[in-house]
């Protein structure tokens, strides 16, 4: 009667209906249409509550990426959980105060920071500016002073280490366009301390994203120790040291590290070199929402082939890019898991935009028709996030969920929004 879903606990079969937390999916997809995401809070908190207790004891500020996910009471959840926030554009500042977020507890990331958002950033008070490069330091000391503030900054290190991930989601190695150059960076650090409208107040990494594996993590902790003895050893005080995010989830049969074993083995190392009581962040997106999300959308046909057989649903690439972009595996399970007379076919799962790419899974055996609901499993970041409105499709409508009540966070995107701002030439 009651069945889990590998690696999905707050996802399950009852009455061979797929339920999260306390809630029917198919109800909700009835009640408000599909596509739609459907978020459980309490995955949110428990992917929190890993990293929460591998920090228990310790000086630890986790800032969420919300990049991941940023729609306002995804933010809501991370802010009264304690959370500050890791931002990347003046966009995602308004966001974090609009959910009620602590604008001190949030870093400032990103390599195109403009001069517009580094005067909103100083205005708001945001705890620091993760500087990516030495143009940005001259044009934000620049800033700072023109508004009469020091500005917090931290320098962002390229550890030159392989997460060993899909190369679009690889940052800390040489050839990616982010951080300085860890050969560089005690030379930064220097020049920035004579900048009257800087203060320095740590050091940042982040060397990619889907890491399944703890060595790279090990091995960038060690790169960026060794530079803060040097920096300091040069009379420059580092007060946080902040590791980025980057931790992956299983999306298929994937294992990375829990967060509290991960933070273990890096608190181990940061205690035998002398650093364990240093303020420490973090900069976790995907591990704390990409397992708390799924999308649930209706077939709309089934189209069988010579080569293929299709299964078109009503979610696509614009909903959910990570397959086009990345090749990447969300699983597919059907919302009603009843047992039926019509045989599984495989087949590819697409959506209605007009590419190639527009697929959601391959070659997935679904036992399914039209009028059918599927649920696309580990789809609560880099996918609403991520979406766009072509074909002129209005965004997905989105639902959290919270035991067994259940909120509208966002209404499905009208299409008299899409050319609201538009006009015709008079
Ligand atoms: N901090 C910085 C500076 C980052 O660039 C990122 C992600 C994060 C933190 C959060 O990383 P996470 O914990 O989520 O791995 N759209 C891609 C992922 C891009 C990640 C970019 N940076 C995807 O769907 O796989």
């Amino acid at each position: 009667m009651h069945s889990t879903l590998p690696g999905q606990p707050f996802f399950h079969y009852q009455h061979a209906q797929l339920q999260v937390e306390g809630c029917d999916l198919g109800a909700l997809a009835q009640q408000h249409g599909t596509p739609l995401f459907v978020y459980s809070k309490a995955a949110m908190l428990a992917a929190l509550g890993a990293y929460q207790r591998g920090f228990a004891g310790r000086h630890a500020q986790i800032c969420y990426a919300m990049k991941a996910n940023s729609t306002l009471a995804v933010l809501q959840v991370f802010a009264q959980a304690g959370c500050g926030f890791d931002i990347v554009s003046a966009g995602e500042l308004a966001r974090v105060q609009a959910a009620g977020g602590d604008v001190a507890k949030v870093i400032f990331s990103g390599v195109g920071k403009t001069r517009a958002e580094m005067r909103q950033a100083l205005a708001a008070g945001i705890g620091c500016f993760n500087v990516e490069s030495e143009a940005e330091i001259e044009v934000l000391n620049a800033v700072a002073l023109e508004m009469q503030m020091r500005a917090p900054i931290s320098i962002r290190v390229n550890p030159n280490v392989d997460p060993k991930t899909h190369p679009y989601i690889s940052t800390g190695l040489k050839g990616n366009k982010f951080g300085i150059a860890h050969e560089r960076t005690l030379a930064v650090y220097q020049y920035a301390a004579t900048l009257p409208g800087l203060k320095i107040v740590g050091i940042d990494c982040h060397i990619g994203s889907q890491i399944t594996d703890a060595t790279p993590y090990l091995d960038a902790m060690d790169r960026m120790l060794d530079l803060v003895q040097s920096i300091e050893a040069s009379g420059i005080a580092i007060e946080h040291i902040d590791f980025g995010g980057g931790l992956g989830i299983n999306y298929q049969g994937d294992a990375p590290p829990q967060a509290d074993a991960l933070w273990a083995q890096l608190l181990a190392k940061l205690d035998a070199r002398g650093f364990g009581q240093r303020k420490l962040m973090i900069e976790p997106g995907r591990s704390l929402v990409g397992n708390a999300g799924v999308c649930v959308t209706e077939v709309l046909f089934m189209k069988p082939g010579e080569q293929k057989n299709f299964c078109i649903v009503d979610a696509a690439m614009n909903d959910l890019p990570r397959p086009a972009m990345y090749q990447a595996y969300h699983a597919i399970v059907p919302l009603d898991a009843t047992p039926k007379a019509t045989p599984a076919l495989v087949c590819d799962v697409v959506g209605p935009v007009c590419e190639s790419g527009d697929w959601i899974g391959r070659d997935r055996s679904l036992q399914v028709e039209a009028g059918d609901q599927v649920a696309v499993m580990s789809a609560g970041a880099y996918c609403m996030s991520m979406a766009s409105n072509y074909n002129s499709r209005g965004r997905a409508a989105e639902v959290l969920v919270d035991g067994s009540r259940a909120t509208l966070v966002r209404a499905r995107e009208p299409v008299s929004a899409l050319f609201a701002g538009e006009s015709l030439v008079g």
